[in-house]
């Protein structure tokens, strides 16, 4: 299946980069939701159990995007900027692939190190493992600082696409919503 134009980027794109974004935005949210919102209980537990069963799908659907990403390869820029803005454009496209998987998997090494089992909705159950409390707990700060981390540059990465938008009026914006390569 042919994808990404060379000036625009395809349907198997623009259909991933949408539902990831949506995904990550919502564990964020969701998982900041849980920790600092709702008093500890079993309230809090099995909405943590709802975080953990979606987290697998997303790191399931997640390997499918970022696999397509690595295959076919990033676009280069729709319009000709300043080399700072460049690095700063490739390194945001970078933290945020490598967060994708970073956030599930180190948030399911959390659970299965802590000896957790991992229920997806009733489908599977992903065994928790023989405790090992250094690991599960380094999986939980790398867990915790990687959402700040992703927090941060989905803050950058949504500003700098507005401001090709709006400021630069390039076709960075619309070449990943409805794949025009001009505006
Ligand atoms: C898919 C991407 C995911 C995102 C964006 C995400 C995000 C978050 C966030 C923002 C928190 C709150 C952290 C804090 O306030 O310290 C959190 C907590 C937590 N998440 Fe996730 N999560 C994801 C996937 C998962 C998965 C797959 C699991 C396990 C199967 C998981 C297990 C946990 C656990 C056990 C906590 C509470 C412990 C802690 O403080 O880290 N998460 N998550
Ligand atoms: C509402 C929020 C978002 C907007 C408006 C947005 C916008 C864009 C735009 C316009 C591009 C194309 C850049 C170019 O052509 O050079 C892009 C690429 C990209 N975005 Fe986003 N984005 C958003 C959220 C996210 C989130 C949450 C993530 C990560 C979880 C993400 C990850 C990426 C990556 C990795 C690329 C590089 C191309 C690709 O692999 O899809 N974006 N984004």
């Amino acid at each position: 299946m042919s994808d990404n134009s060379g000036l625009a980027y395809g349907f198997v794109s623009r259909f991933n980069h949408w539902i990831i974004a949506l995904a990550i935005i919502g564990m964020l949210a969701f998982g900041i939701y849980i920790e600092d919102f709702v008093p500890d209980g079993p309230q809090q537990g099995a909405l943590l159990q709802t975080h953990k069963a979606i987290g697998v799908l997303v790191l399931a659907y997640g390997l499918w995007r970022v696999g397509w990403r690595l295959i076919k390869g990033f676009l280069a820029p729709a319009a000709p900027m300043p080399y700072w803005q460049d690095v700063i454009s490739k390194v945001t496209h970078w933290v945020l692939i490598a967060g994708i998987l970073v956030m599930p998997i180190s948030g399911m090494m959390t659970s299965l190190f802590g000896g957790h089992d991992i229920n997806v909705f009733g489908l599977f159950t992903i065994p928790g493992q023989t405790k090992i409390e250094w690991l599960s707990e380094f999986a939980e700060e790398v867990h915790g600082a990687a959402a700040n981390i992703m927090i941060a540059f989905i803050v950058l990465h949504v500003l700098g696409a507005l401001k090709h938008h709006v400021i630069d009026r390039d076709a960075t914006l619309v070449r990943m919503t409805s794949g025009k390569s001009a505006r």
